[in-house]
């Protein structure tokens, strides 16, 4: 039953607008919130934009406006080491949050308390898109949802009832993935055998179709450094990889 449920997803970018309810919001929230965390930190928060017109404004400044306009509701999903930063004045001590380590300990438990949040979700039946488009304006959305030093927005999460789907888009063959006991660079053929059930997959779907494969789509999105203004704004947020 959850295998099935993970196996069928697929982003939703379309909603029907109906929102979600407070109770819902929360009970989510809640089950998220029982992902693991690396040694309990938990540091993450989740600003919920119900207001309008800021709603509007991050789907702007994150690029894909009518995704907001149609949501049931839309999240921002934030790496936070202000409140670790509390605890620790409660116990008249200064932490030290600012490290590469504690970055990596912090994407680490936004993205496990994302997932599991998305996870339910989908078995309530909602579709849901993560938006790494926040990171185009980091500074901007920080200052539209007011978010301290030592919080950082790693993506947006849309959700609502689907208006449509999309069909399940096909992965990595497992090989590709999985190594045994040594990593194995090997991968030639099944990056040519991804990219031609990706063709097929891009020229036969029911929407949006076009030619185009996974090799040729990674290389022209990696072909240059991705935005470069990530490492200043972390500097600027107190992440100064120490
Ligand atoms: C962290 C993260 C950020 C993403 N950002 C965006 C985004 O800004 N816009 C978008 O349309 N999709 C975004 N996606 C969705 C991916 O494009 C999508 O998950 C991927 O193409 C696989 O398709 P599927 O989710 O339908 O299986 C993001 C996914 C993740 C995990």
């Amino acid at each position: 039953m959850v295998k099935e449920l993970l196996r069928s997803h697929s982003s939703v970018r379309i909603y029907d607008g109906e929102q979600l309810s407070k109770e819902t919001v929360v009970d989510l929230i809640e089950t998220a919130q029982m992902a693991a965390s690396s040694h309990f930190v938990q540091a993450y928060s989740v600003v919920w934009v119900t207001d309008e017109a800021k709603k509007e404004q991050l789907g702007l400044l994150s690029g894909n406006p009518r995704q907001y306009e149609t949501s049931g509701a839309a999240f921002v999903f934030c790496v936070d080491f202000k409140r670790l930063q509390a605890a620790g004045k409660l116990e008249g001590v200064d932490i030290v949050a600012d490290s590469a380590e504690n970055v990596l300990v912090g994407v680490a438990d936004v993205a496990l308390f994302a997932q599991n949040f998305v996870v339910a979700a989908e078995a309530e039946g909602y579709g849901i898109c993560y938006i790494g488009g926040v990171r185009n304006k980091p500074e901007e959305i920080s200052d539209l949802l007011g978010l301290p030093d030592y919080v950082f927005p790693l993506f947006g999460l849309t959700i609502g009832v689907p208006a449509r789907r999309n069909e399940v888009k096909p992965r990595l063959p497992v090989g590709a993935v999985l190594h045994e006991n040594t990593y194995d660079e090997n991968y030639d053929e099944q990056l040519h055998a991804f990219n031609a059930t990706m063709e097929n997959y891009y020229s036969s779907r029911s929407s949006n179709r076009k030619i185009d494969n996974w090799t040729k789509q990674m290389a022209d999105f990696l072909v240059e450094q991705r935005r470069p203004h990530i490492k200043d704004f972390l500097a600027k947020k107190g992440f100064t990889w120490q």
